[in-house]
């Protein structure tokens, strides 16, 4: 099992020390934004929760953080365009200054229905902040407002990412062998 496990992991895409650059990065961009203001940092789960952990230590402006958790993808590599919200927020965000913490932005289907349904509780402010983007499989028109790295339509797992709720504790992004 743990051969075909290890196999299955065709190339890596994406380094742990690029991914660590590029939150340092982020994060002081998220610094000088909101300058010392309280911001409200919401990971959408599962996928998320590792970027989440590791933007919500880098950031110095005082931070709170949220978890919501929307299914769009069923056990494979399909998107099946069905977004459920099946955890939301336990805290009211009208005082809040949010970003929405992403693992990867795909048909754009499950952050425009998570945007819209937030901007209707009215927080302070609302941006958004994906890990990965990758625009050529996009079904809406949504963007990010910060996305840390453009990828091509390949199969991704790892830093919170799965096939099958496997490989999301590999500590970089790598092409899922689909062979
Ligand atoms: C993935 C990912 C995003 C969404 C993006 O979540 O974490 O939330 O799909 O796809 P979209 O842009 O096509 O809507 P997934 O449903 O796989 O759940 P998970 O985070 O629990 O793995």
């Amino acid at each position: 099992m743990l051969k075909e496990y290890e196999t299955k992991i065709k190339k890596i895409l994406i380094t742990e020390a690029e991914i660590k650059e590029k939150i340092r990065f982020a994060a002081k961009k998220i610094d000088e934004l909101y300058d010392g203001t309280p911001i409200l940092l919401v990971s959408i789960l599962k996928g998320a929760f590792v970027f989440m952990a590791d933007l919500c230590r880098a950031v110095t402006v005082p931070c709170e953080i949220g978890f919501m958790a929307a299914s769009s993808y069923y056990d494979g590599t399909i998107s099946s365009g069905n977004i459920k919200i099946t955890l939301d927020l336990s805290q009211d965000i009208s005082g809040y200054h949010v970003i929405i913490v992403e693992d990867i932005i795909d048909t754009g289907q499950t952050l425009k229905d998570i945007t819209e349904l937030l901007k209707k509780r009215s927080p302070l402010s609302l941006r958004v902040i994906t890990l990965l983007d990758k625009p050529s499989r996009r079904v809406t028109d949504f963007e990010a407002d910060m996305t840390l790295f453009t990828i091509p339509d390949k199969f991704v797992i790892g830093y919170g990412l799965d096939y099958g709720e496997h490989y999301r504790n590999l500590p970089y992004i790598a092409e899922y062998d689909a062979n």
